[in-house]
């Protein structure tokens, strides 16, 4: 996060709050997230893209009614994939018009209420909502303002569950074999659509900037298509989101105004190219706004030494809290933050407290070699797809999110109760 900083006794403080009393009063875990921090990266891709482009924040990233409002104050706009999280935008207070709606299978509940709310656009996946949607729309008396999602067959350098714009996965509708152009022919006749562009995702936690360009250049030989058979040139495109961020000291991710610069310039170069009116871009970052923003806080509870190999350090929480571990083989680092050690390394893994043992946190790290018992550590850069996947795996609570500003905690997600565990059962 943004204002870490280590007192004398080496503990350390974010924004402006010691961890050891964020532990003493909230309990561990607990996801701490610099608020500042969140809006000035919020701001920062706003001010980088500029009036003439739209920046969605990936909900599904992390998504509660404070980051909500922190993001309408900012300026961006929200990218919701799911009821759940239109709810939550929506009690929030952002605008339904500053939503755009995504899924590769809305069902008609959702679609219903995703046009009757009057969201922005929504992202059409498939044939069979291209029909749904100008339904659903037609039968409320709107046009509803949609996008439609191509896979441009990009080969994203980054795990295979989180690519998505190779042809063999489930989002969005091929270019290849004329697909796209043929879901264009039949959005362009229905009533209840006003097909506004066209949207493209290519994966996440990418640094490569040359899917991107690709992606772009794929996007824009498609709206020239569409201009050539119908006339029309679609106003907008979206490239979706994707942008990585550091998890260790070996990423070098690029920044907002960078990434803006880049896209602006392939965009632009490709519709000179093409004879186009340079089109409406927008983007959708989730990780690269929230990612960084938080840690994970929790406290030793055994240490495992094991002759040879390495010493098992377990903590209070675990693939219920971060499963990207486990589910990506994603890494981490982790530092002791509740006192200075000038002791030497120990290699450790930071494992957690469920009843697998695949339930990893940070696979190797080095970890003062005095750490012992009630020690606080904390994994940085766990503000995307942690709270956000966590699970009630073994029955554990999940962890409150925090919100440090100006010497102060809120708590802006709460922590689970048994209580809460409870309240679904029946009998
Ligand atoms: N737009 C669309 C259409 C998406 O599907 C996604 C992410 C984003 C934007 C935001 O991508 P971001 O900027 O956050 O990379 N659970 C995985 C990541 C899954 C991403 C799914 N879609 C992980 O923990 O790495």
């Amino acid at each position: 996060a943004g204002s870490v900083t280590r007192d004398a006794d080496g503990a350390v403080r974010v924004g402006g709050v010691d961890v050891r009393e964020i532990a003493r009063e909230h309990g561990t875990p607990a996801y701490v997230m610099d608020e500042d921090d969140f809006r000035a990266r919020a701001r920062a891709w706003r001010e980088a893209f500029g009036e003439g482009a739209d920046v969605y924040y990936a909900g599904k990233a992390f998504l509660s009614k404070a980051v909500v409002r922190w993001l309408h104050e900012e300026g961006l706009n929200l990218d919701v994939c799911s009821a759940g999280e239109l709810a939550t935008a929506l009690a929030a207070g952002m605008p339904a018009e500053r939503i755009a709606y995504h899924g590769n299978n809305k069902s008609l509940a959702e679609i219903e209420r995703a046009v009757t709310v009057g969201v922005g656009h929504i992202v059409l996946d498939s044939f069979q909502e291209i029909v749904r949607v100008a339904h659903v729309a037609q039968s409320h008396g709107v046009r509803q303002k949609v996008l439609i999602r191509v896979t441009v067959g990009v080969e994203a350098h980054t795990h295979e569950f989180i690519a998505t714009a190779h042809e063999d996965q489930k989002f969005g509708i091929p270019l290849a074999g004329g697909q796209a152009a043929e879901a264009v022919r039949r959005a362009l006749q229905l009533d209840g659509l006003e097909l506004a562009g066209i949207h493209s995702h290519i994966g996440s936690q990418i640094f490569d900037m040359a899917g991107f360009e690709v992606a772009a250049r794929r996007v824009v030989g498609l709206l020239a298509e569409i201009r050539d058979e119908h006339g029309v040139e679609l106003p907008e495109i979206d490239l979706g989101g994707g942008l990585g961020i550091a998890y260790t000291s070996e990423d070098d991710p690029q920044g907002p105004h960078e990434i803006a610069k880049s896209l602006g310039e392939i965009v632009g170069r490709e519709c000179e190219g093409a004879g186009l009116a340079v089109p409406r871009i927008s983007v959708e970052p989730g990780r690269a706004i929230v990612g960084p923003t938080a840690f994970t806080l929790y406290e030793v509870g055994t240490l495992k030494p094991l002759d040879g190999l390495r010493t098992y350090v377990s903590v209070d929480g675990g693939m219920s809290d971060n499963i990207r571990t486990a589910l990506y083989d994603a890494e981490y680092s982790v530092a002791l933050v509740s006192r200075a050690s000038d002791a030497g390394p120990m290699l450790a893994r930071v494992v957690g407290k469920h009843c697998e043992s695949g339930d990893i946190v940070v696979r190797d790290a080095f970890l003062p070699d005095d750490l012992a018992p009630g020690d606080l550590i904390a994994v940085p850069a766990t503000g995307a797809y942690c709270r956000s996947m966590a699970s009630n795996y073994n029955h554990v609570t999940r962890p409150p999110v925090l919100a440090v500003k100006d010497g102060g905690t809120r708590v802006i997600v709460r922590r689970e109760t048994e209580e809460d565990l409870l309240r679904l059962d029946v009998g």
